[in-house]
């Protein structure tokens, strides 16, 4: 079987009611990063930055899958298909993709600031008063600007092990999880969704497909699926 890897960003969720961070009228706009997405924004306002993902889970936990989603699970009938994606939101898994591995973490879980493996399932606004049974605070399980990123070498040898790679709703700013896409084989095929103009370099086998997720995915997928790839 072979395998399709997924790259996706918050373009990808656009079309379900939840904002991107660059495009005009993106979060990156309203909110100041060194304000709400920083260790050191959560040592000086831990509030303000609570505030800040607790109305990101809000609206994720109103939102739905779109055809962009739906259609990425369809692959699943002919093809190996792993999910690496830059989104927070739980989309993907809702819409039915059995297999996500989340670069910057999960709206939906909170874990203790002293012990990241201590990780909650959090359905509602998290408060400075919440504490792990460590007796820690709690702090949303996202990967804020400036920390690690512990999936990054899972999240590499997945692309590397892809036949074809597709890159949807990312305008491909924010490194590591950005340069993940250059450690495609050169010969895998790679199809690049997005309805702005994306640099990506020299990028053997690539495909652009400058279009929102929601139109062209189903297409492409409903391609992928008839074809003999
Ligand atoms: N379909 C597909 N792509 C879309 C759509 C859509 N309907 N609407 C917008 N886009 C594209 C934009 O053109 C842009 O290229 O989605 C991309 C969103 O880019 P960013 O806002 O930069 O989001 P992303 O690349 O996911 O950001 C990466 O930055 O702030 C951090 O941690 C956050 O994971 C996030 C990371």
């Amino acid at each position: 079987m072979k395998r399709i890897v997924v790259f996706s960003g918050a373009g990808m969720s656009a079309e379900s009611g939840l904002k991107t961070f660059r495009d005009s009228g993106g979060l990156w706009e309203e909110y100041d990063i060194h304000e709400v997405a920083t260790p050191e924004a959560w040592e000086i306002n831990p509030e303000l930055v609570l505030d800040f993902y607790n109305q990101r889970r809000e609206q994720v936990l109103q939102s739905k899958p779109n055809a962009a989603h739906h259609a990425i699970v369809a692959l699943e009938k002919k093809f190996d298909v792993v999910v690496v994606t830059q989104n927070i939101d739980n989309l993907h898994e809702l819409a039915g993709s059995t297999n996500v591995i989340h670069l910057h973490g999960e709206i939906l879980k909170a874990r203790s600031v002293k012990n990241s493996d201590k990780l909650y399932n959090v359905n509602g606004p998290l408060s400075i008063h919440d504490r792990a049974d460590d007796g820690s605070p709690l702090r949303p399980h996202v990967v804020w600007f400036g920390e690690d990123v512990p999936m990054y070498e899972l999240g590499k040898t997945i692309i590397q092990s892809a036949d074809i790679l597709i890159i949807v709703g990312t305008s491909l700013n924010v490194f590591p999880a950005a340069g993940l896409v250059l450690h495609a084989k050169e010969e895998s095929r790679k199809i690049l969704i997005d309805p702005n103009e994306i640099s990506i370099g020299s990028f053997p086998n690539l495909i652009k497909v400058q279009e929102k997720a929601g139109s062209a995915l189903p297409r492409v997928v409903n391609d992928l699926l008839s074809n003999n790839h």
